[in-house]
């Protein structure tokens, strides 16, 4: 089986990039009611077999990095946990003092995935995905397992 390699997102990634994200979510990316445009942002890539397996957004504002987006389409491989822990060092170099995110209630495996990495949940911020949809009217109504997407989670690690 072919290891993945992780590198970061260069210039000519970003067309792989903007389709990538626009796939898995839709753009611009909302959290907290700001659209980011995720596609733009810093961030890792990893291959597999030429192709892009993983990819992780961030975006540094003062003291804090948020991770915008993360996505596995090979999970269990520890390409998850390898992109946090690459964005955790370039927050940790750039003076980051808290490393945070954003999902949304129904993600309940990303909600373990996070907690088993050390993220601690900060804040139920409720029914904050009305506002998102007034930015992003494409949110669906239910998500995994058919729950209806309401509130955001925010996690964080103190770095
Ligand atoms: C959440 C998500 C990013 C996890 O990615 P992943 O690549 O599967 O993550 P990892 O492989 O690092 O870890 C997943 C499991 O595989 C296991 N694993 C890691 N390396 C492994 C290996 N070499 N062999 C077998 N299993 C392994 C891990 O132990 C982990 O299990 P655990 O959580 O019980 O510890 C992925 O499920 C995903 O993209 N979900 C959809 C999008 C999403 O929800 N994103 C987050 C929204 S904010």
């Amino acid at each position: 089986m072919t290891a993945f390699t992780i590198h970061p997102i260069a210039n000519a990634d970003r067309p792989a990039t903007l389709a990538f994200i626009s796939e898995h979510w839709g753009l611009p990316v909302v959290s907290r009611g700001i659209a980011h445009p995720a596609h733009e942002y810093p961030g890792f890539i990893a291959w597999k077999s030429g192709r892009i397996a993983g990819l992780i957004t961030y975006h540094i504002a003062g003291d804090q990095c948020e991770i915008t987006t993360l996505d596995s389409i090979m999970e269990g491989l520890g390409i998850g946990t390898a992109l946090i822990h690459q964005v955790s060092e370039v927050a940790r170099a750039a003076g980051s003092r808290r490393l945070w995110l954003i999902t949304t209630n129904d993600n309940v495996n990303a909600l373990r995935f996070y907690q088993k990495r050390h993220f601690e949940l900060v804040a139920v911020h409720r029914r904050a995905i009305e506002q998102s949809r007034q930015i992003k009217p494409s949110i669906p109504l239910l998500g995994f397992d058919d729950i209806p997407i309401r509130d955001e989670i925010e996690l964080e690690i103190r770095l």
